[in-house]
């Protein structure tokens, strides 16, 4: 895939950016970066802290002709290619925690957000959002974050370039990217054996208040299967996991 890349100092979220880009048609591939950002959002309403010069904020625009609901496949996909590129570049084991957060050592480090549109249930855009800690140091992190949050820095006592981890991340996500629309399953043993969810007790949160279950495995289309004390068990296919033990 060919990368247009676009750089800027400072925007509300690159995810917000780039959307406005493909709503004016811009080509698959096109990727908006930023130092900082002033409104980075995560996933279920939340935001995404991203200080300036500490992190890697990004989003990718892809068209791929897909269904409408190939999408939490591609996310899972994603954070399988950003693994590799943080593997790759800083010698580490990351792993990934259901759905879609790259961890190490226990911290999440990158957060990934996937919006898309979709015509006639066949997706129309999808804007992938990487929002990588890289620098950020523990107490930059805002107070509810700091027993969850960390970087690469955190993580490892090294400062690592965010030139060469974007580079890692989109020759990584470029290659896995034609493999997942062959085939979407094709990096699932792989998604399995980093997801660090698996076989812990888990806190399922819903509307309808918490409850526990055990996670046991990863269906085909990388949703979460839990079972319950009574051995009932349910695929997750979206919202979120707490590990509990
Ligand atoms: C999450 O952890 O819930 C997802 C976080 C995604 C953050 C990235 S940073 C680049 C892109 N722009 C945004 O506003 N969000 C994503």
């Amino acid at each position: 895939m060919e990368f247009k890349i676009k750089a800027l100092e400072s925007v509300d979220s690159t995810n917000n950016y780039l959307k406005r880009l493909a709503a004016e048609g811009a080509p698959e591939g096109t990727v908006v970066i930023a130092d900082e950002q002033t409104a980075g959002r995560g996933r279920l309403g939340r935001s995404f802290a991203s200080p300036a010069g500490s992190g890697i904020y990004m989003s990718l625009l892809l068209r791929p002709d897909c269904a409408a609901d190939c999408v939490q496949s591609l996310t899972a996909a994603t954070a399988v290619a950003v693994c590799r590129a943080i593997d790759g570049v800083c010698g580490t084991t990351t792993g990934i925690k259901w759905v879609n957060d790259v961890c190490l050592s226990g911290r999440k480090l990158c957060g990934i957000l996937c919006e898309s549109t979709f015509r006639d249930d066949r997706t129309d855009w999808a804007v992938v959002g990487i929002g990588l800690n890289v620098t950020t140091r523990a107490e930059d992190f805002p107070e509810e974050l700091r027993d969850i949050a960390g970087s690469l820095f955190t993580q490892t006592g090294r400062v690592f370039e965010r030139s060469r981890l974007v580079a890692a991340i989109l020759k990584e996500l470029g290659a896995l990217y034609p493999e997942w629309l062959a085939s979407p399953s094709v990096c699932l043993d792989e998604y399995r054996r980093r997801c660090v969810t698996l076989g812990r007790e888990v806190t399922v949160k819903s509307p309808q208040g918490d409850y526990a279950a055990e996670a046991i495995g990863i269906a085909a289309d990388y949703g979460l299967i839990i079972r319950f004390a009574d051995g009932e068990t349910r695929t997750l296919r979206s919202g979120e996991v707490k590990i509990s033990a």
